[in-house]
């Protein structure tokens, strides 16, 4: 308790101390009242910020295969060093998947598998994980599966406090390339693949190693569904940049070496002043006065959102959900205002058919001010025809598991704590060691896993998805419905999920997906045995 009061103390006074946001925007809500809404600090930029729904809405390319023959599809990934606009007449030097941030999307079916071959081109050992992916343990990103770049002395990462001299005798390292294997057998959705090396996953995300991976399937296609230039993913991130145009990171060692951790008035999270949408500030959309799909991904270190769609005079827009992290929803649910965490992903459908032709719709975002309120906008351009449809039942292969299926209970607290004499971020009391065996799960069993936190965690597992069984001691909200993979506590809050450890055996992982906590130790093994 005391900890966690300190903690708290710690992030209210240093939004204070630096007028940032940390301390603003508290929940009205009386059950609420003593609760940040934000985790972390914000950096500002030392930039002009352009003025927002100027700079159109990119999409990201979809990658082309290298070969699609023997019934899988092969792909080549070179992740380098390179420099975009993203702010307008400013250069800004990224670390990328294939030149690109967002990196190229991969487009991929149900049960067709996947074989990315990524060759390290960047000064660091990288890892690649594949988020949402049902992915045997081999090509799962593990933290120590370094792909090392040319060059590269092993030493270098196990001086000074890089990996505290851990050696990980089950590494799998490899140089140079790694071919990256996803069966890809699991229900449709929109994931994501992002860097994961052990202790430095947040500023190498940070820096632009992030990209979108959907799969489709039949079923899916066959639901009238908005499609083709009316599905838009939407990758959503916030960054802050420096006066000669490099993004800003309180890194303690900025060649992202040797050394990891940030600056103290950042453990609780990083924050940018620039709200980035598939890697452009502020975005503007020229949309049909029609019906959108939009698959939105919070790929934000530790910004949470709470989204809303907002007419020129005021008007909410109805924010369909139709999809959670892990695929399709059994039916849709209609949000105002719509949570998002970092690293999850909602399918949404909104219907632009009422509004006026030539003004906007902004995305809002509940929980920022100032220029952190504004997330993109669509301006409606012309009128349309729309055969597109939400059907009432968008699928039926949801699993039901129920709590008498669960054969054992499991309770993890996601707590601030002491790490190597330092600050940390603690599941169980206790930082990341590959070393050690968490939790063992027989391969087929359900489970219920009780996990409480302090501040704002976004608790997050690999291999599997779960559903949410209850928040706080009462059902699940709106936005818990269907599959996730990543569900967000809330201050105090405790949440129990349910999940069938099903797939593959091997070594996995769970954490908190806000980045700087799962840096500064906040990830456990899961062992699927
Ligand atoms: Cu996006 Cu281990 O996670
Ligand atoms: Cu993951
Ligand atoms: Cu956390």
């Amino acid at each position: 308790m005391r900890e966690r009061g300190m903690t708290r103390r710690r992030v209210l006074g240093i939004g204070g101390a630096l007028g940032l946001t940390a301390a603003t925007g508290l929940s009205t809500a009386a059950a609420l009242a003593r609760r940040p809404s934000i985790t972390g600090a914000e950096l500002r930029s030392a930039v002009p910020l352009p003025p927002p729904f100027q700079a159109p809405l990119p999409i990201p390319s979809v990658l082309k295969p290298v070969s699609t023959t023997g019934g899988a599809d092969r792909y080549e990934i070179t992740q380098r060093e390179a420099s975009a606009e993203i702010l307008p007449g400013v250069k800004t030097p990224l670390w990328t998947y294939e030149g690109a941030f967002p990196g190229p999307t991969i487009e991929s079916r149900r049960g067709r598998p996947v074989t990315v071959t990524h060759r390290n081109e960047l000064p660091v050992p990288t890892v690649v994980h594949l988020h949402g992916g049902r992915t045997p343990a081999a090509s799962d990103g593990y933290p120590t599966d370094l792909v090392l770049p040319q060059g590269w002395h092993d030493a270098t990462m196990h001086t000074g406090h890089g990996m505290q001299g851990m050696h990980d005798p089950r590494a799998l390292v490899t140089k140079l390339t790694r071919a990256y294997t996803f069966p890809l057998d699991q229900r449709p959705t929109l994931l994501w693949y992002h860097d994961h090396r052990m202790d430095f996953t947040a500023p190498a995300i940070w820096r632009g190693l992030a990209g979108m991976h959907i799969v489709r399937d039949d079923a899916e296609d066959a639901l009238g569904l908005p499609a083709g230039p009316r599905e838009l993913p939407l990758m959503i991130a916030d960054r802050a940049f420096a006066a000669d145009g490099t993004l800003v990171y309180p890194s303690l060692d900025p060649t992202l070496r040797v050394r990891p951790g940030v600056r103290e008035p950042y453990f609780a999270g990083v924050l940018g002043d620039v709200i980035l949408v598939n890697g452009a500030p502020w975005p503007v959309h020229e949309a049909d006065a029609a019906r959108y799909r939009l698959r939105i991904l919070n790929a934000s270190n530790a910004r949470h959102y709470e989204l809303e769609a907002v007419t020129d005079d005021g008007r909410r827009l109805g924010l369909v959900q139709i999809g959670a992290d892990q695929g399709l929803l059994a039916t849709p649910v209609t949000h105002q205002s719509l949570p998002i965490a970092p690293a999850e992903r909602y399918d949404v459908v909104v219907d632009f058919s009422g509004v006026p032709v030539g003004s906007l719709v902004r995305m809002v975002n509940q929980l920022g001010s100032g220029r952190t309120r504004d997330v993109m906008a669509f301006r409606i351009a012309r009128g349309a025809t729309d055969d597109s449809r939400v059907p009432r039942t968008l699928s039926t292969d949801l699993p039901a598991w129920r709590r008498p299926d669960a054969v054992r209970v499991r309770d993890f607290a996601f707590r601030a704590g002491q790490m190597h004499g330092g600050h940390g971020w603690l599941i169980g009391g206790l930082p990341f060691d590959p070393a050690r065996s968490d939790v063992a799960a027989r391969l087929g069993d359900v489970e219920v896993w009780r996990v409480v936190a302090d501040v704002h965690h976004p608790v997050h597992l690999h291999l599997v998805g779960f559903r949410v069984l209850s928040r706080g001691g009462r059902p699940p909200l709106p936005h818990d419905a269907g599959l996730k993979d990543t569900v967000s506590l809330r201050p105090g809050e405790a949440v129990e999920i349910i999940t069938r450890f099903d797939g593959y055996r091997g070594r996995y992982l769970f954490h908190c997906h806000n980045a700087e906590h799962e840096d500064m130790g906040m990830m456990a093994n899961l062992e699927i045995i």
